[in-house]
């Protein structure tokens, strides 16, 4: 009997929690490219989990506000006058018009159809023409508020709320990054793109160095060579690797001063899954916040922080087009990842050793304990 795609992936789960890491394989295409699977993870991991949605940098100001779509849903993220950030629904109570568009400053949120307004905390302060009745309350009205914390300068935002608290999950990779400071660097370059391949390969691509050699042997290469690559344990919430830097380069003299030796020659490539990941250096950090849009398209927020005070534009500017160019030609081989990963010809191939493609493997535990129970009832539902 003929498999289907929900099925070949439920089993794929099941087979990985058997595997050594010497035995480990990638997934099967349709990981990639059934849409059932998007609706699935759409419902499962970005409708529940925590999710970056951008630096806290973006919003310094009370009244600053940004707006995004988790999965499919609006929101808005605004810091009060209590200099509080907060997650509301970006939703009108009136009727259900989207309130705020892009990012801004504002001292109330009005409404653009028929002018509805709201505090920086959510609550209506005013609705034309609508007075008190049994029905409605206008002062007990306000928008849904989420969960959302800072972590390290980052702002995440979960839909779920039960969810546990995001810092205390996260206690391992923080005390290896600590002495980065991440929390103290600053935006300098931030772009909003929509990728043509499917969401998971994003993550794995940014998340292994076994490409980083061969594929972007003009730029990154020279920076962080794939032999420099080593893998580190995963948590359950967070995987990655270190890159070294290439010993040809001249030390970076822009970090903070708790950095190590070890430190100032390393490049921690850390993910916060489903959506972060974050390549952590102590001059300067990129990061991707990833969210699906369809089975062959992904949002992506991509920035670069710096450290301190000392760059000058010149320098900014030569990170910035070495990291739009690294970008520019992982952009391109995902597209052609995308084609293969559909051909009826492809199959699962061994991965590289865990220095190099160690990170992958533990994404697909990570989506095996978060998706593979229900994945493997519905797939049954499904088949019989
Ligand atoms: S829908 Fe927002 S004021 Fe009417
Ligand atoms: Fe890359």
């Amino acid at each position: 009997m003929a498999h289907s795609a929900l099925q070949s992936i439920s089993q794929a789960f099941v087979e990985n929690q058997h595997r050594s890491y010497g035995e480990a394989r990638s997934m099967p295409g349709a990981f990639y490219a059934d849409p059932q699977m998007l609706a699935f993870e759409k419902q499962h991991l970005f409708g529940s989990e925590w999710i970056c949605v951008g630096r806290v940098e973006e919003i310094p100001q009370p009244g600053d506000f940004m707006t995004f779509d988790i999965v499919d849903e609006p929101v808005l993220l605004i810091r009060g006058e209590d200099h509080q950030v907060r997650a509301l629904s970006n939703v009108c109570r009136h009727r259900g018009a989207i309130i705020a568009a892009g990012a801004g400053r504002v001292k109330n949120l009005i409404c653009p159809y028929h002018h509805w307004a709201y505090d920086l905390t959510g609550r209506l302060r005013g609705a034309p023409h609508i007075s008190e009745r049994d029905d409605f309350d206008p002062k007990s009205c306000r928008l849904p508020q989420f969960q959302c914390e800072e972590w390290l300068g980052f702002l995440f935002v979960t839909l779920d709320p039960d969810a546990p608290a995001l810092a205390p999950q996260l206690a391992g990779i923080e005390a290896m990054i600590k002495n980065y400071h991440m929390e103290e660097m600053k935006l300098r370059y931030l772009a909003n793109e929509v990728w043509e391949t499917n969401w998971k390969s994003l993550m794995e691509n940014f998340m292994e160095g076994y490409h980083l050699s061969p594929l972007h042997r003009t730029t990154l290469h020279k920076v962080n060579p794939t032999n420099l690559c080593r893998h580190f344990p995963p948590g359950d919430k967070y995987f990655g690797y270190l890159a070294g830097f290439s010993p040809s380069l001249p030390r970076s003299e822009n970090g903070h001063p708790d950095l190590t030796d070890e430190e100032v020659e390393t490049c921690v490539m850390y993910a916060i899954p489903p959506g972060l990941a974050v390549g952590g250096a102590g001059d300067y950090s990129s990061f991707l916040c990833i969210q699906p849009e369809a089975v062959d398209r992904v949002r992506v927020k991509l920035g670069l922080i710096f450290f301190g005070e000392t760059w000058q534009q010149p320098q900014v500017d030569r990170a910035v087009e070495l990291f739009q160019d690294t970008m520019q030609e992982d952009k391109d081989v995902l597209v052609n990842l995308q084609r293969g990963q559909n051909s009826r010809f492809h199959e699962v191939g061994p991965l590289a050793p865990a220095d190099f493609e160690g990170p992958i493997w533990d994404f697909y535990q990570y989506l095996g304990r978060m998706l593979g129970p229900t994945l493997s009832k519905l797939a049954s539902a499904n088949g019989s």
